[in-house]
């Protein structure tokens, strides 16, 4: 039995908003940001469209591509009555608690066999939720297919005053259809999920938080609120976690897997700040080119950022059959997580 990565989707907002002309509005310039974060544009959402808008396009179009390998089965709402599970890493949800992103999903695409969750671990959320939704389908028998959804408008929650904040940002949603398959997951011609990691160090929560809306800190009867609920990040302790997180996690997937580096054909980091990558590349003597980077696109989409760069990567024909692919997440919590693959 294999769990594999059977369809992929993604969707992202049409209005590309670039760094100039982020920088007719804050003291910021093009060059700040590229130089510090190898992002050149990000896209932003419409005010009328949540994130369940966009992680139902991307559902849909993960479900067509499942159509087109499995053309009997007949149309979109036919494939989605096939889903037993969908999981969605969000941390920007429509609503702060429920109903989630993940039932919103269920319901517009008429998954009417499927369970539904949301994952929160900030931007490692969607390698969690691979990890969580690979578990579900192990445990029920009768349980074969997975949808699994990284989806945010962070844009929403974004302190645009700061301007060390708001330049990281932009919105997207990505996804992947994960079956469990007669394939072998040991031995020879071996396929699909082969070793997760799932780790937090809780003790940096402060250095990633939306602070206030929760139980912790309520909107109080009569409070003036003056900004919207908004990111505040200590830029610096996340990036030193993030490298050696980045650099771990590959580390320990390999040795797990007991493969070199030169068997592992693309990873795909979680697109924050290119700058983290390329500290890691370097501090495992990997080359760069085989990270997947789209961030100049996009900027850090979150919990999407890795499920968009592995659909566009699956969509160029960049993974062949076989080949060893990694996953590697960290953000919020502060957490991190990888996961590997075999195509
Ligand atoms: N434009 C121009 N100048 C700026 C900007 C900007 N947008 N932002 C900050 N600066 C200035 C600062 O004010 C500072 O000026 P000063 O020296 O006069 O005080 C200077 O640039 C340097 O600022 P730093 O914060 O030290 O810049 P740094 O090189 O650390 O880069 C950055 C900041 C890009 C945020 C970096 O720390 C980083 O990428 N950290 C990791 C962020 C990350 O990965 N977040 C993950 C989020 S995941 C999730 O779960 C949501």
């Amino acid at each position: 039995m294999a769990i594999e990565i059977i369809a992929t989707g993604r969707s992202v907002p049409a209005r590309r908003v670039t760094n100039d002309e982020l920088a007719k509005t804050m003291e910021t310039s093009d060059e700040w940001i590229r130089s510090h974060t190898g992002i050149g544009s990000r896209h932003i959402a419409d005010d009328d469209t949540a994130t369940s808008d966009l992680a139902l396009i991307a559902a849909q179009r993960a479900l067509e591509m499942l159509m087109e390998k499995d053309p009997s089965l007949g149309s979109i709402e036919a494939a989605a009555l096939t889903l037993d599970i969908i999981v969605v890493a969000t941390a920007s949800p429509d609503f702060n608690g429920f109903p989630s992103v993940a039932c919103i999903v269920q319901d517009k695409i008429g998954a009417k066999n499927a369970g539904a969750l949301d994952v929160a671990a900030g931007c490692t959320g969607f390698a969690y939720a691979l990890g969580t939704a690979a578990g579900i389908l192990t445990m029920g028998k009768k349980r074969k297919r997975a949808l699994v959804i990284g989806a945010e408008i962070l844009t929403r929650i974004t302190n645009w005053e700061d301007r060390g904040t708001s330049v990281l940002f932009g919105d997207g949603a990505g996804s992947v259809i994960l079956e469990k398959t007669d394939a072998p997951s040991e031995g020879k011609g071996k396929r699909g999920f082969m070793r997760s990691i799932l780790g937090a160090d809780g003790s940096g929560g402060e250095y990633l938080i939306l602070r206030r809306g929760g139980t912790r800190n309520p909107f109080k009867k009569g409070e003036i609120v003056e900004k919207t609920p908004h990111i505040e990040m200590n830029g610096r302790a996340v990036y030193n976690f993030a490298v050696k997180a980045v650099t771990d996690t590959i580390e320990q997937l390999l040795a797990d897997e007991g493969i070199t580096v030169n068997e592992l054909a693309r990873i795909i980091p979680h697109q924050a700040n290119e700058r983290i990558v390329q500290a890691a590349a370097k501090r495992l003597g990997i080359p760069l080119e085989k990270f997947y980077l789209n961030i100049e696109e996009y900027a850090n989409t979150s919990a999407a950022s890795i499920p968009i760069a592995l659909d566009e990567l699956v969509r160029s024909g960049g993974l062949k059959k076989g080949d060893y692919f990694m996953t590697v997440g960290f953000g919020a919590g502060l957490t991190y997580a990888g996961n590997l693959f075999i195509w």
